[in-house]
């Protein structure tokens, strides 16, 4: 990896903000990268304070995203990549602006609130060659990545059943209606998308089950509902699924669940053996070949693979989790935008970060989730009608 560390911008993430601030823990985790201009919030005079307050330079605290890429574009010591950190409904405008501008892209998920505009970002990303990631950071675990290297492996056989599910409690009551902001913008059409806790948390879950098995979602036949009365959007979906390779699988997100944080889970049976993994005790995954004792796997150690190796800060006993499993996601996307200036291949074990490709994908599950609770949970295919897609690998 070249020496210089990358010059990194932020959208959004100003004062009370909650994913900014770990996209900022997570970029200096490794060193990789200085945060040296941002438009931290929607409100101009507010999103100058907010930048000095995190320490960047008066004259790249900026008033707006628009006016960022513009003058960032101008200076010789213009920031290498952005981080998009705002609400849904806004990243597809603040990812043009900076794609156009020529800069790398790191976008919150979902990626857009559209296939249209999901599709329009895959082709601007190809147009200008620039790196887009989308923040699945769940992926940036070590054991997700040794789950993935394991059905890689074939030591699970063809995959038959997919079991994966996200649910949290912290919408069970009307939080909205008490100004909260999170929840404000997550219950609102006009700011969220289309999907509520689908898009929440059902993206993040769709994605794993994609990155662990390299299985597609064919069809959905899912049932959203707003458990809360008033909501306007899913605070609760499930969603049966026709996967690849005839798999089959379910995928339930919900907000409504007393006594579930971030219940991330995901269980995988292929006809040779079965893997579990929960991002609540994300050091472990269960392994259990078909009459056999089930197996732990650790992080580290002799016996820990090489994905998971790559994915490691620390020896095995002392915890790692979100903070490094953010930052892997950083330290990945800076390896593939240094082998870009370097013009050179990129480590492969950094190449499995989620791309814009995952991202449109997750969009288009997303309108199909919704297309198919509009009639009643009738099979919906899946069609991502994006003709370059086949012929992009991120
Ligand atoms: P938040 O409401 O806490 O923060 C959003 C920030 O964006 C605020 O500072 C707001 O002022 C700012 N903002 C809004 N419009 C802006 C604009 N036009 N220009 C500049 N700043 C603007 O929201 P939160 O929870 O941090 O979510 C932000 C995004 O991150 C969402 O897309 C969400 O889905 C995603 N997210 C991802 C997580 C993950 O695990 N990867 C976890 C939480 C959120």
């Amino acid at each position: 990896m070249s020496a210089r560390k990358l010059r990194l911008g932020m959208v959004g993430g100003g004062r009370g903000a909650f994913i900014g601030a770990v996209h900022r823990m997570a970029a200096r985790l490794d060193g990789c990268y200085d945060i040296v201009a941002g438009a931290f919030g929607a409100n101009p005079a507010q999103s100058i304070k907010d930048g000095v307050a995190l320490g960047v330079a008066p004259d790249r605290a900026y008033p707006d995203f628009r006016v960022m890429a513009a003058q960032e574009a101008q200076r010789d010591d213009r920031i290498d990549a952005v981080s998009i950190v705002t609400p849904n409904h806004t990243h597809f405008a603040i990812a043009h602006e900076f794609l156009a501008a020529g800069c790398h892209v790191i976008c919150e998920k979902p990626m857009t609130t559209s296939l249209v505009d999901a599709a329009e970002l895959l082709r601007l990303t190809r147009a200008a060659g620039r790196i887009f990631v989308v923040t699945h950071n769940y992926s940036g675990y070590p054991m997700v990545r040794a789950a993935r290297e394991l059905v890689g492996s074939g030591a699970l056989g063809a995959l038959r059943v997919v079991q994966v599910e996200y649910p949290q409690d912290w919408l069970s009551t009307r939080v909205e209606a008490t100004g909260q902001k999170q929840a404000s913008w997550r219950t609102d059409p006009a700011l969220a998308g289309v999907a509520g806790s689908l898009g929440d948390l059902g993206t993040h879950a769709h994605h794993l089950l994609r990155f662990i098995t390299r299985l597609e979602v064919e069809a959905v036949c899912a049932d959203l509902s707003n458990m809360v009365a008033g909501r306007a959007l899913d605070d609760n979906a499930h969603v049966m699924m026709r996967l690849s390779d005839g798999a089959r699988g379910m995928l339930w997100a919900s907000q409504i669940c007393p006594g579930n944080d971030n219940a991330l889970r995901i269980r995988v049976y292929g006809e040779k053996a079965g893997l579990e993994w929960a991002q609540e005790h994300p050091d472990q995954l269960r392994f259990t070949p078909l009459g056999e004792a089930p197996r732990i796997l650790c992080r580290g150690g002799a016996t820990a693979s090489e994905a998971a190796r790559h994915a490691t800060r620390l020896p095995p006993g002392h915890p790692e989790g979100y903070i490094e499993a953010f930052a892997q996601v950083y330290a990945d996307t800076a390896e593939l935008i240094h082998a870009q200036i370097d013009k050179r291949a990129p480590n492969p074990l950094a190449t499995v970060v989620p791309g814009v490709v995952d991202g449109l994908i997750g969009v288009g599950f997303l309108e199909a989730c919704v297309a198919s609770a509009a009639q009643n949970g009738r099979w919906v295919s899946v069609r991502i009608d994006c003709p370059d897609l086949l012929s992009l690998s991120r």
